[in-house]
């Protein structure tokens, strides 16, 4: 059982959000989809935490959905703070699996050793995230039965990164719940939002944040200063499920121009 996580996509067709997200971002995504079919075996599943898009209008999600065509298995994707969620569920919705009703864009998947559980972590409008009433009772009832290993794929880390330009746009409101929901046994939280690759142990969860492929940081642990885009080298992660219940990351490099 292996899940490619990808996040902060940032695709845009008119104008970049942001500003910093590479002009040729399509061409990287499409460089990264390509990578990622010549696995084998492929990947049982690809989760996207957030940012598919860099504006969120129809035209980003139709590109969106062009790249992801050639990707067989199913995708799971939770919107993040450039994302917006009408258009979002209007023009992927029916591409993405266990993409549940609702307000909220979260989501389910089982397969026989695994659960994915996407969470809408999007305060729209806003950077920071949250988590309200609506998503956790959502998430305490999904947490009722499961496979015996669990990955929460949500946009806004839930634990402070040491980054101090993002951690207060980190899920804050919300925070301490999530964390009462998922305390039991040991959860798999996959994020983005950060732009920089990270790992840690967060309340006895594994959390993982994958990079970007549209632009990434590099901000030095300790240090104070604003982080800056930089050119550092992209990778994205395979988690490799054994059927022990124990999980191996893997970091696959994509060659970037
Ligand atoms: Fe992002």
């Amino acid at each position: 059982m292996l899940i490619a996580h990808l996040s902060d996509l940032h695709l845009f067709t008119e104008c970049s959000e942001t500003g910093e997200t590479r002009a040729d971002i399509a061409q990287v995504v499409e460089s990264i989809i390509a990578d990622l079919l010549t696995l084998n075996p492929l990947p049982d599943i690809v989760a996207i935490s957030g940012d598919l898009a860099d504006g969120g209008s129809d035209e980003d999600y139709q590109l969106i959905r062009h790249l992801l065509a050639p990707l067989p298995m199913p995708i799971l994707a939770v919107p993040g703070n450039h994302d917006r969620r009408e258009a979002m569920r209007r023009v992927l919705g029916n591409r993405l699996a266990g993409l549940e009703a609702g307000e909220f864009m979260q989501s389910r998947i089982d397969t026989h050793d695994v659960t994915l559980l996407g969470l809408d972590s999007v305060v729209e409008g806003e950077a920071r995230g949250a988590l309200c009433n609506t998503r956790l009772a959502w998430l305490e009832k999904q947490l009722q039965h499961t496979q015996p290993v669990t990955f929460l794929v949500l946009h806004h880390p839930p634990f402070m990164t040491g980054n101090p330009h993002w951690d207060p746009y980190s899920l804050i409101e919300g925070r301490e719940r999530f964390m009462e929901i998922i305390s039991g046994s040991p959860k798999r939280i996959l994020c983005g939002h950060i732009h920089q690759p990270l790992h840690t142990y967060w309340e006895g969860h594994y959390a993982g944040i994958a990079g970007s492929p549209a632009f990434q940081y590099n901000l030095v642990p300790g240090s104070v200063s604003v982080p800056t885009a930089c050119k550092v080298p992209y990778s994205y992660p395979l988690h490799d499920c054994q059927p022990d219940g124990s999980v191996i990351v893997h970091l696959r490099h994509v060659a970037q121009a």
